[in-house]
């Protein structure tokens, strides 16, 4: 590679482990059917949950929760805090734009409070 990629907000490049897992199911997933290739690797996907809470040093892997989507995943997080109207919500001024929708409509439905730290 001759330049440095720092474009990895939103999706940073692709390992080859990566490409060459993904590549190898969808070549299942065309010779078996999507639900069979599914039930074929279940053990994989379990075992996903007992490494990520190993690496992410969890107490179980009832600790973890894998989504398909940053923003759902944010918004299944913050809609399930009990937030009250006396309390005030703090982020950065760089907040992503779908987290700050979240944040002002729940200033408007339950009446907290918002406030932006320049950053
Ligand atoms: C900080 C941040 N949050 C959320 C998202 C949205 O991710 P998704 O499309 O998985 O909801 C992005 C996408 O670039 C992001 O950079």
């Amino acid at each position: 590679m001759d330049y440095m990629y720092f474009n990895n907000a939103g999706a940073g490049l692709m390992s080859k482990g990566t490409y060459e897992t993904l590549t190898n199911h969808m070549k299942l997933e065309m010779n078996v059917g999507a639900y069979k290739a599914a039930a074929m690797k279940s053990d994989a996907v379990n075992n996903f949950y007992s490494l990520a809470a190993k690496l992410l040093n969890a107490g179980s892997k009832d600790e973890i929760a894998f989504i398909d989507s940053a923003s759902r995943g944010w918004n299944l997080i913050i809609y399930g805090l009990d937030i009250k109207e006396s309390d005030v919500i703090v982020t950065l001024s760089s907040e992503y734009g779908t987290n700050l929708l979240t944040i002002y409509d729940i200033v408007l439905t339950l009446h907290a409070s918002y406030t932006k730290v320049l950053f």
